[in-house]
């Protein structure tokens, strides 16, 4: 497995692969888990080749947020991508991604689905994903990139993003990875006590609780949601945002729309975890 440290090494060693099969490309800030693992199997499936990039994206972060307390563990992350075979690792640094700074540099903004949702509260968070993700799109130049379901808004905002610029690549969604108990793999599960551990999955429990109402023919999208963060809130998590909206345009669910999403976001002892569950075209 090569191991470019720099945008000039990435070259060097894209030049090797180069004209030998397909690509896919998994863009990661580490800490890697059986989520982003199970990115690199399905990249395996479509492409000859895995590329995967650890980058803890200053970009994205606010200034409260949790940038610094972020998890790096790049050995052990190169031990695993090594075992699935991954061809080559992309290791760049903040100076080498954002050679003018990180005020200075050009921005790549999605209008509208970013105003929305965790865009709300997290001011700057997605300009800073597009920023990078586009710039690793141009580096990489892969055939296909993967993205995790769970960060749906994320993955919708990186789709209208490559549509809107015209990116010659093919994003693919990957389904979310839960523990057995339905709590969705997350790099910040590990800043959970084992008493938050235990009440997480109450997330995803109440989602599929408004998946089954929704099946059984309720559509009070408002009272379903509300009634969620109610329940969590009981629970003891802080809820941010419970939302039923549409994943074509993230606009609130209307009663006959089909492609929607229930998007929950609520913070465990000061940690935020978000969920999602797609709901079936009934
Ligand atoms: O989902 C993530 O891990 C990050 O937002 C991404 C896509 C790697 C960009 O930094």
């Amino acid at each position: 497995m090569e191991i470019a440290k720099n945008s000039h090494e990435l070259r060097q060693c894209l030049a090797g692969l180069s004209g030998d099969g397909t690509v896919a490309f998994v863009p990661t800030m580490g800490n890697l888990h059986e989520g982003h693992l199970s990115l690199v199997r399905r990249g395996f499936a479509m492409a000859k080749h895995v590329i995967v990039s650890i980058f803890v994206n200053p970009l994205q972060f606010s200034p409260t947020e949790d940038l610094d307390a972020y998890p790096r563990t790049l050995e052990q992350d190169l031990e695993q991508l090594a075992g699935e075979g991954v061809a080559l690792v992309f290791t760049p640094s903040v100076e080498d991604l954002y050679p003018s700074g990180l005020q200075a540099h050009t921005k790549v903004t999605v209008p509208g689905l970013t105003d929305v949702l965790c865009g709300r509260q997290r001011a700057g968070h997605f300009d800073g994903v597009t920023t990078v993700v586009c710039k690793l799109l141009n580096l990489v130049s892969a055939d296909i990139a993967l993205f995790g379901e769970k960060d749906l808004q994320q993955l919708l905002v990186i789709r209208k993003m490559v549509a809107d610029l015209g990116i010659p690549v093919q994003i693919e969604a990957v389904p979310t990875q839960r523990n057995a108990n339905g709590l969705a793999l997350s790099s910040r599960n590990g800043y959970l006590t084992p008493e938050a551990l235990d009440l997480a999955p109450a997330l995803y429990r109440n989602l599929m609780a408004v998946g089954d109402a929704v099946r059984d023919g309720a559509r009070d999208y408002a009272g379903l949601c509300n009634a969620v963060t109610q329940r969590l809130n009981a629970l003891g998590f802080v809820s941010e945002y419970c939302e039923a909206r549409r994943c074509s345009d993230l606009l609130p669910a209307l009663e006959d729309d089909t492609d929607i999403a229930i998007f929950c976001a609520a913070s465990l002892e000061g940690t935020r975890l978000i969920d999602n569950i797609v709901i079936p075209h009934y």
